[in-house]
C-alpha cells in the first residue's frame, strides 16, 4: 500500500517533469501575457508584469532602456487595442491607440518569452509614435483601424502559411532597395494601407520600386497564421534611421491590410 502510493507519487512527478520539458508555447498563454502588458499600460504600472529575473530587456524605439522610465510608467486610456500571437517564436504583437491622454499615442509592442515560458516576459520591444512622427494623427488612424476586421480567419484553407507571411513582410520592407520586390507581393484589390494616418486604397497603389542602397535593418517578426498577419519591427534605414513597425494581413492569399507606425523624432519619446 505504502509502496503503491510512493510509486504513483513518483510517476506523477515524472510525468510532470516530462510535460514541463516539452512545453509548447500556446496561443492562449501568449494572448494572456499580452493582456497583462495592455493592463499594465492602462494602469501606468510596469511593476504588475511578470518579467524574467535572469533575462529581461526593455526596448523603446529601437534603444535598450529602463522600463521604469519608459512609456509603461504613464497610464494611457485606450481607444483601441488588439493582439496577435506567434507560437513558433513564442512572441506576441499588440497595438494600441490612445487619443485622449496628456499626449496622443499609436503604439506597437512585441513581447518575447524565452524557453516557451509565457508565464514570464523576457523582452518588451515598443515602437511608440506621437505628435510629430510620420503622418501622425491618432484620431484619424483610429477611425480607419476601428472599421477593419482583424478577427481570426475561420477557414483554415484561407489562412496564409508562415512562409508566405514572412516573405510578404520582407518583400514589403525590401521595396525601397529592390525594384522588383513590390511585384512579388500578392496585393488584394480591396485592400487598404494605413501609414500613420495616411490612407491608400487599394493598398497596391503608388509603391516604391527601389532607389535606396540601404536595406531596412534590425528586423524582428511576429507571425500569426490564425489571424493571417505578420508584424515586422525594423530600423527604416532606406529613408532614415527611423524606428518602425509594418504589419500586413493576408486572407485567401491576398493582402487585405497594411499598417505602419514610424517614429521620426529620434528616440526617447
Ligand atoms: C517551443 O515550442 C515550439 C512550438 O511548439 C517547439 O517547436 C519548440 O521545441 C519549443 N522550444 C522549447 C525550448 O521548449
Ligand atoms: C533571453 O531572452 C531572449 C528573448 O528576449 C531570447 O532570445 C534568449 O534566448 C534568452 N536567453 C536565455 C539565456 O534564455
Ligand atoms: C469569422 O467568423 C466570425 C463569426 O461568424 C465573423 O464575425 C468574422 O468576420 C469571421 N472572420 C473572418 C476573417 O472572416
Amino acid at each position: 500500500m505504502v509502496y503503491q502510493t510512493l510509486f504513483s507519487t513518483i510517476l506523477v512527478a515524472m510525468i510532470a517533469l516530462i510535460t514541463t520539458h516539452a512545453a509548447d508555447c500556446t496561443r492562449e498563454g501568449l494572448l494572456a501575457a499580452a493582456q497583462t502588458y495592455l493592463s499594465a499600460q492602462t494602469a501606468g504600472s510596469p511593476s504588475t508584469l511578470k518579467l524574467s529575473a535572469s533575462n529581461f530587456t526593455y526596448q523603446q524605439n529601437n534603444k535598450v532602456s529602463d522600463i521604469s522610465k519608459g512609456l509603461l510608467s504613464t497610464a494611457y486610456k485606450f481607444d483601441l487595442s488588439r493582439s496577435t500571437a506567434d507560437t513558433v517564436a513564442c512572441a506576441s504583437y499588440s497595438m494600441w491607440i490612445s487619443t485622449s491622454g496628456s499626449k496622443p499615442f499609436v503604439v506597437g509592442t512585441q513581447i518575447r518569452h524565452a524557453g516557451n515560458n509565457t508565464d514570464e516576459i523576457s523582452m518588451i520591444d515598443t515602437i511608440a509614435a506621437t505628435t510629430g512622427d510620420l503622418f501622425f494623427d491618432a484620431k484619424k488612424t483610429l477611425g480607419y483601424i476601428k472599421a477593419e476586421d482583424w478577427s481570426n480567419i475561420n477557414s483554415t484553407a484561407s489562412r496564409p502559411s508562415r512562409d508566405v507571411l514572412k516573405k510578404a513582410g520582407d518583400a514589403y520592407l525590401d521595396m525601397w532597395t529592390d525594384a522588383k520586390a513590390a511585384d512579388t507581393i500578392p496585393w488584394g484589390t480591396d485592400c487598404e494601407r494605413v501609414e500613420g494616418s495616411a490612407l491608400t486604397r487599394p493598398c497596391g497603389g503608388s509603391l516604391p520600386h527601389g532607389g535606396s542602397s540601404k536595406p531596412n535593418g534590425m528586423r524582428r517578426y511576429v507571425i500569426d497564421e490564425v489571424v493571417g498577419s505578420v508584424d515586422v519591427f525594423c530600423q527604416f534605414d532606406s529613408l532614415g534611421a527611423w524606428p518602425d513597425t509594418h504589419e500586413i494581413r493576408i486572407i485567401d492569399g491576398k493582402v487585405k491590410y497594411v499598417h505602419t507606425i514610424t517614429v521620426m523624432r529620434g528616440v526617447g519619446t
